[in-house]
């Protein structure tokens, strides 16, 4: 499907965010292995998060989507859960065949998982290295990629160093320590969301971190909750650009999780002059969340690198298209793993804003963005990349003449509500 954007004024209004896919896969995942009937308000509506629904449905998981967003899981206990006749389906949904992999290990049957073909590139070595030290025996194509084959077992809990700084990975480990026998201990390189560890302790279970260490002991009961999703803060970031850089913008962002593994894209923007302000601290679920307020404003531009790229990962593509409207532009280092996303989003990135008639630089891990540039309409190739498109749309509004998206349904991966809610806040 083709999507047409053009030139906006400004944007203005208030959204309520759907609720956020990282948080809403764990409570989903953890909900099927709870003790009880678990009550998720504000699931998100991503369509990631429901291939993790899905799967868990065909592990014998009973879920209900009640009133809209509200669901209720009957969740199975960590012996509970049943061998599915077919292949389970994650989609596009790296959290879910990677996370889910950690719970499936501990299972006494054996599992396959697979996903759309962009999931079938991505490489898994990450989580079956782990995953085999604690006892499963995983099979994948090419010793890396979907289809896995996955035999659980009697787990042993290991200790383990990531090699990568990967939330889904330290998630898979910490989800398969609550099978094995002993204390799973996950070393991180640099901090990466801690989502997996907020939801555990909601359940109930008794986590133990140290520094870059989380620990928790295996076999602990996991008891069903009452919670609520915030909004989703990676979702928020398209608005939020939008409304910082088309001038006399005011928007309202109403809910958005603030969880400090994720609030980078705030911090940062704020100090390169972006006006974002919190007008309410909430709690959801154990998350930080509040409303935020964005006016339009100019922006530096600057340098990310290291440790940042974990933090803002999944608003690299926003970024780097906000990044022809600053002063200086933007250098973007250290950020291999964008490589094997949805797409390689630095090769999909560069080559949209190339045909847009922006100026970047491409590096092995990254590039340069000029900034102080002017956009024109042109044909964007999302790569069935839910981020790139969204990120395209927000430039065609910037850009001179009509900017066509290729594959723009793919936003529903994350956001399906993404193009309906910009042509409501849009003033052309
Ligand atoms: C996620 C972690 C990140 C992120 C992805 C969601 C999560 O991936 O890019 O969209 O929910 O844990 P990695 O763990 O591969 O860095």
């Amino acid at each position: 499907m083709r999507t047409t954007i053009t030139r906006a004024k400004k944007i203005r209004g208030a959204v309520q965010l759907p609720g956020d896919k990282s948080i809403s896969h764990r409570l989903g995942m953890l909900g099927g292995i709870a003790e009880g009937k678990t009550i998720i308000d504000n699931f998100a509506t991503s369509q990631d998060c429901h291939s993790t629904l899905s799967c868990l449905r065909l592990l014998g998981t009973p879920i209900e989507i009640m009133h809209g967003t509200q669901i209720s899981i009957r969740g199975k206990g960590l012996e509970g859960l049943t061998a599915s006749k077919e292949v389970l389906d994650a989609g596009n949904s790296g959290s879910t065949i990677r996370m889910l992999s950690g719970i499936l290990s501990g299972q006494s049957f054996v599992t396959r998982i697979s996903g759309d073909d962009s999931l079938c590139q991505r490489p898994m070595k990450r989580i079956i290295t782990p995953l085999t030290q604690m006892g499963a025996k995983i099979h994948a194509r090419k010793g890396n990629f979907p289809p896995l084959s996955i035999e659980g077992g009697a787990l042993q809990a290991i200790q383990y160093s990531l090699p990568v700084a990967s939330a889904q990975l330290k998630s898979a480990i910490l989800l398969a320590g609550l099978f094995a026998e002993g204390e799973t201990e996950v070393i991180e390189p640099s901090p990466t969301r801690n989502h997996t560890e907020v939801a555990l302790k909601e359940f109930g279970v008794e986590v133990n971190i140290r520094e870059n260490r989380i620990a928790l002991r295996g076999r602990q009961r996991i008891h069903a909750i009452h919670t609520e999703v915030p909004g989703d803060i990676s979702s928020a970031a398209f608005f939020i650009a939008a409304a910082t850089l088309l001038p006399d913008s005011e928007i309202i962002l109403q809910g958005v999780g603030l969880n400090p593994g994720r609030r980078a894209i705030v911090d940062l923007l704020q100090k390169m002059g972006a006006s974002i302000e919190t007008l309410d601290q909430l709690q959801r679920g154990g998350e930080p969340a509040g409303d935020l307020r964005i006016r339009s404003a100019t922006l530096k531009g600057g340098k990310i690198s290291g440790e940042q790229i974990p933090q803002v990962i999944d608003e690299i593509p926003i970024l780097a298209v906000l990044a022809t409207q600053t002063h200086e532009g933007l250098e973007i280092r250290d950020a291999e793993e964008l490589r094997v996303k949805e797409s390689d989003r630095i090769k999909s990135l560069v080559e949209n804003l190339r045909a847009m008639g922006a100026t970047v630089e491409e590096f092995e891990d990254g590039m340069f963005v000029a900034g102080r540039q002017s956009l024109r309409g042109s044909l964007i190739n999302s790569y069935g990349d839910h981020r790139i498109a969204m990120a395209f749309a927000i430039a065609g509004l910037l850009a001179q003449g009509e900017t066509v998206i290729e594959g723009g349904e793919c936003a529903a991966v994350s956001f399906p509500e993404f193009f309906e809610t910009l042509s409501r806040l849009t003033v052309r």
